[in-house]
């Protein structure tokens, strides 16, 4: 009995995968390489130019970012400080959170760990699926998001791009537009692949930002551990010592 049981949730299994996957627009799959160190270099470039206007990496510092990507902190002061931040202040947003909240209805999230919360394969996806919709309030719309608060910051590189949609009929005939393909309207300063190795960068540094905090929460484990191990001897110590007249 216990072996049809298995065999039947077995057999279940791919149903199951097939109904959390639901009919959203396929991610795409990031071609990243957290030790190619010129990629890294570029997408914290991006970063810094494109994305901190609104968003922070709180738990970043700059010249360990430097260290981690493989630059000097002259090399960081130069080329990736704008603010007037000093290279071992972390990489705060210089908006404010209130003004922010008031511009666009939501408080651009700190984007530490964008990566780990959500998966490169969404953000490199997020990132080249933004197109033209007149009914939002900044006239574009996202694949992946759908109704993102998110202005396209980076159109200027991108260009604009239209959606292409597909009607499905369902057995009952009723009909639903799904997103399939987009059709760039307006080009931008990069090619359509130079733009999607951009934002192969991109992702990638925004994946490594993710991880110095994994390194610390691990140095932070093996201190629980031994805090334990020893706390248990300290007890085991107390323990024989309480029950000594005992018995
Ligand atoms: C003009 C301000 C602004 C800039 C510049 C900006 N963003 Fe955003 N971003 C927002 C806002 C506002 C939200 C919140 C959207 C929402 O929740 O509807 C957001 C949300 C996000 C999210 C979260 C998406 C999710 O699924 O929760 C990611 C990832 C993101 N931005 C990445 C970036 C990157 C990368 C850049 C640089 C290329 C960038 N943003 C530049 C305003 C901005």
């Amino acid at each position: 009995m216990k072996r049809i049981i298995f065999a039947v949730m077995f057999l279940a299994l791919p149903c199951l995968s097939f109904g959390a996957g639901g009919e959203g627009y396929p991610l795409k799959s990031a071609p990243i390489d957290p030790h190619d160190k010129a990629s890294l270099q570029r997408g914290a470039k991006l970063f810094v130019n494109y994305c901190m206007g609104c968003h922070s990496l709180e738990h970043q510092r700059y010249n360990r970012m430097g260290r981690d990507i493989g630059l000097t902190d002259e090399q960081v002061k130069e080329n990736l400080i704008f603010t007037g931040a000093k290279v071992g202040d972390t990489m705060k947003n210089a908006m404010p959170k209130a003004d922010a909240k008031r511009w666009f209805g939501v408080t651009p999230p700190d984007l530490t760990l964008i990566a780990r919360s959500r998966g490169v394969d969404y953000l490199y996806t997020y990132l080249q699926t933004f197109y033209q919709d007149p009914s939002r309030p900044f006239g574009v719309n996202n694949a992946v998001f759908p109704n993102a608060g998110m202005p396209h910051v980076l159109w200027q590189l991108q260009g604009m791009q239209k959606p292409i949609y597909e009607v499905h009929k369902d057995a009952s005939g009723h009909e639903t537009k799904v997103l399939k393909d987009f059709e760039l309207v307006q080009p931008g300063s990069m090619s359509p692949p130079e733009f999607k190795e951009a934002m192969a960068d991109l992702t990638n540094f925004l994946a490594y930002a993710g991880e110095p905090i994994k390194l610390e929460r691990q140095k932070i484990g093996i201190w629980v551990l031994l805090f334990l191990v020893l706390a248990f001897g300290v007890f085991y110590l107390l323990k024989k010592e309480y029950w000594k007249d005992v018995h």
